[in-house]
């Protein structure tokens, strides 16, 4: 016996109650809150129990087709993907608004010449699309464009049109029509987004969905889609600047270690596929308060430059700010260094800045923080061919970090003649290195005994 009830369900977190409130009692959000009908269905006890008719298979006589992956052309995304775009698979590409998505998925279509790919825009008509193509500068005959917002106009066009991929732009924008409520809200976003993922398995074709993101840095609206979707790639830099890092949050068939980089410009993204050049696209002088870290991401090692600046504070509460770099680790490294190291930093406004609008997440650009912080704050510049690579512990200790033989031998390569690495990563350098000079420390203190004593 089926009963219909009222519920009312959060748009930003999916919290469900039975009755209206103004504030989601879950996430806070305000006014977030959608009526909703939902149909309860009354089960007895045994009904549960029936089974649906499938039945267990051993493991062993399970069969697969071991499905070849799609290389698009681009080397940075086929990489964040684990080698290839897999047939059948759902990936969500989310990023700010005006990053770079839309230019990025047109960049595959365009690019990946040995499949019919179909590129369906909500957002924009096929025009501007075509437009933006010319200006990338690529020909592609078997990419398809189409302007459609209609869950099962898409359905359609994809079952007879046989595609080898489909690029949906956005997932915000596309609605079905059997669901009353608007396009962009929970409920239409989970429903539309499940059907393309059973559509894309039947089917095994891999469907990209571009999703927007809000404010906070989530997927705007649900949470939900990132629990549906196989892969969720994240498109993000710093709109002023022209590097974008193209980093995979989830990956049911890859890593979600690995980063793919890009630059935007006039003619569309350009791949990066030496990142170390982010740190000698400008001129260097040597000034106070720069600091080089040996870092890594996903596999590959690479120099980025790490910007301080430290001042007497203005008003009464210091400023602190960070782009790039995680602001919670920029207030317990500053704690370190006033607690373990005697630098009085409580009344100084500190800035951190990591060059080209990229953000690192790797722990060993710790050591490069600290002494960039300390260079700005002394006022005395850090010798240009001296690089770091360490993670910065809460007691002032200098923890070792992963692949510490390719961030010096990388170091090596560019030119570096002095690098300071943990105390505890000696076991794991066997290499011999004649051009670069490897000063191990245990402690902040003795990093900042060393790099001004020459
Ligand atoms: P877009 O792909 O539309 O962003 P999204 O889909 O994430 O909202 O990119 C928008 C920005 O990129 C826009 O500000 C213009 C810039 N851009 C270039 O600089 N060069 C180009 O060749 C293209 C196509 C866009
Ligand atoms: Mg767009």
């Amino acid at each position: 016996m089926a009963k219909s009830r009222i519920t009312y369900i959060c748009s930003n977190c999916e919290y469900q109650t039975p009755k209206w409130v103004g504030k989601c009692p879950s996430c806070g959000m305000w006014n977030s809150l959608e009526e909703k009908m939902t149909a309860t269905k009354t089960t007895s006890k045994t009904e549960n129990r029936i089974s649906s008719g499938s039945l267990p298979v051993k493991l062993s006589e399970v069969e697969y087709s071991n499905e070849t992956r799609i290389i698009s052309g681009i080397g940075e995304l086929d990489r964040v993907l684990g080698g290839g775009i897999l047939p059948g698979s759902l990936v969500l590409v989310g990023g700010e608004p005006g990053i770079g998505k839309s230019t990025l998925m047109l960049h595959l279509a365009l690019e990946t010449k040995s499949k019919k790919i179909i590129y369906i825009s909500g957002e924009e008509s096929t025009g501007q699309i075509s437009q933006r193509a010319q200006r990338i500068g690529v020909e592609n005959e078997n990419c398809y464009l189409l302007a459609e917002t209609n869950l099962e106009n898409i359905l359609s066009v994809i079952s007879s049109q046989n595609p080898g991929i489909v690029i949906i732009d956005s997932i915000q924008t596309v609605f079905s029509e059997k669901i009353d409520s608007y396009p962009g809200t929970v409920t239409q976003i989970r429903e539309c987004a499940a059907a393309l993922l059973s559509v894309s398995k039947k089917l095994s074709i891999p469907i990209f969905l571009i999703g927007h993101i809000n404010k906070d840095g989530n997927i705007a609206g649900p949470k939900i889609l990132e629990h549906i979707v196989d892969t969720v790639l994240q498109f993000e830099g710093d709109k002023n600047h022209m590097y974008r890092v193209l980093r995979s949050i989830k990956n049911r068939f890859g890593s979600t270690s690995e980063i793919g980089i890009f630059e935007m410009m006039s003619h569309g993204l350009r791949e990066v596929t030496n990142p170390s050049e982010l740190l000698f696209s400008q001129k260097r002088d040597d000034y106070s308060g720069i600091a080089i870290s040996a870092t890594v991401e996903g596999i590959r090692p690479f120099l980025i430059e790490v910007q301080a600046l430290v001042s007497s504070a203005v008003y009464g509460t210091p400023q602190r700010s960070a782009t790039g770099f995680d602001i919670r680790r920029l207030n317990m490294l500053l704690a370190v260094l006033e607690k373990r190291a005697g630098f009085k930093l409580s009344q100084k406004d500190v800035f951190l800045n990591i060059a080209g609008g990229i953000k690192v997440v790797d722990p060993g650009i710790d050591l490069a923080v600290i002494c960039s912080i300390l260079s700005s704050d002394v006022d005395i510049s850090i010798h240009k061919q001296t690089a770091f690579a360490g993670e910065v512990g809460l007691s002032g200790e200098i923890r070792p970090v992963s692949r510490i033989e390719q961030r010096i031998s990388e170091a090596e390569k560019l030119g570096f003649t002095r690098i300071f690495v943990s105390e505890a990563n000696k076991n794991g350098i066997s290499g011999k290195y004649k051009k670069i000079q490897i000063e191990f420390v245990a402690k902040i203190e003795d990093v900042f005994r060393k790099i001004f004593a020459d």
